[in-house]
């Protein structure tokens, strides 16, 4: 019940319901954490707070569009005025760009980018400094993906946010380890949330040979990325930094 009080936390692209974002906000707030749940569809950062608060949890909702520098700025002094510091921040918001190389534009790959990894550097860098002037140590959760580790058709934009996300993880665990703040990055395989919905939708021929890629045969629950965050989060992950975690019910051990 109580493995992160006393923590604040803020997780991006926290209101898809169902979504990562959205379920690792109520996990955390479960385990006593003050949640900030945020989102540019605000209504629905404020839908998923005020849930959490009727459950007897602590969350605020703020509107935030992570591609914003200024809306970062705005969060970021919220949070940190409210409560001298930040202790946990989720890199959770994006979105799906999947195209084959000859149908993908500069477009997609600019919009690509800018949402899945140029959004986590600019919270990263934030958090970062936050959480060294608060000198209370600190755990980042960078949401990357399984195609962020190998590569599968269809994904070379998100493929290379998400790789990118993988590394520049690996160097602020590195540049942050002797201040106490840990960096990780979460790698889901298939999850049942609105953005794989949409994938489904877009090609729902491909629904039975996904699931055939998966050695249990299910999709994952939200809540399974949730609880890798939960434990991220935590006291109990100390020592853990740099590393990467893989939640896809044995897919990419293929
Ligand atoms: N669902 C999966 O199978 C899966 C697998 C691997 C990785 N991921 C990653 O997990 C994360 C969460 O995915 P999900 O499945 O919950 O997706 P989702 O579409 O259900 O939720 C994503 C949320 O991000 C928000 N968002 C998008 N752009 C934003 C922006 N510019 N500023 C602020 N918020 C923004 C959306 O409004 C939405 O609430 C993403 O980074 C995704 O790439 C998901």
């Amino acid at each position: 019940m109580n493995r992160l009080e006393g923590k604040v936390a803020l997780v991006t692209g926290g209101a898809s319901v169902p979504g990562l974002g959205s379920s690792t906000a109520q996990r955390f707030a479960e385990e006593g954490a003050i949640v900030y749940v945020t989102d540019r569809d605000d209504a629905g950062a404020e839908t998923v707070a005020g849930g959490i608060r009727a459950a007897g949890g602590k969350a605020h909702a703020m509107a935030h569009d992570v591609t914003s520098e200024a809306d970062w700025d705005r969060v970021m002094a919220a949070i940190t005025a409210a409560h001298g510091g930040l202790d946990v921040l989720v890199n959770n918001a994006g979105i799906a760009v999947l195209r084959m190389i000859e149908d993908l534009t500069s477009a997609d790959w600019a919009l690509q980018n800018r949402v899945n990894l140029d959004s986590v550097f600019y919270g990263t860098r934030r958090a970062v400094l936050a959480m060294r002037k608060a000198g209370r140590g600190g755990s980042i959760i960078n949401i990357s993906s399984v195609a962020g580790l190998v590569g599968v058709p269809g994904c070379a934009a998100y493929a290379a946010a998400k790789g990118g996300v993988r590394l520049f993880s690996k160097v602020i665990a590195v540049e942050c380890a002797k201040d106490r703040i840990r960096c990780n990055s979460v790698h889901p395989g298939m999850i049942a949330t609105n953005m794989q919905g949409v994938a489904l939708e877009d090609n729902a021929s491909n629904y039975d040979a996904t699931l055939a890629l998966i050695p249990m045969g299910i999709m994952g629950e939200p809540v399974d990325i949730a609880n890798m965050n939960l434990f991220l989060a935590s006291d109990e992950a100390r020592y853990i930094t740099g590393a990467e975690f893989v939640v896809d019910g044995g897919m990419f051990a293929t």
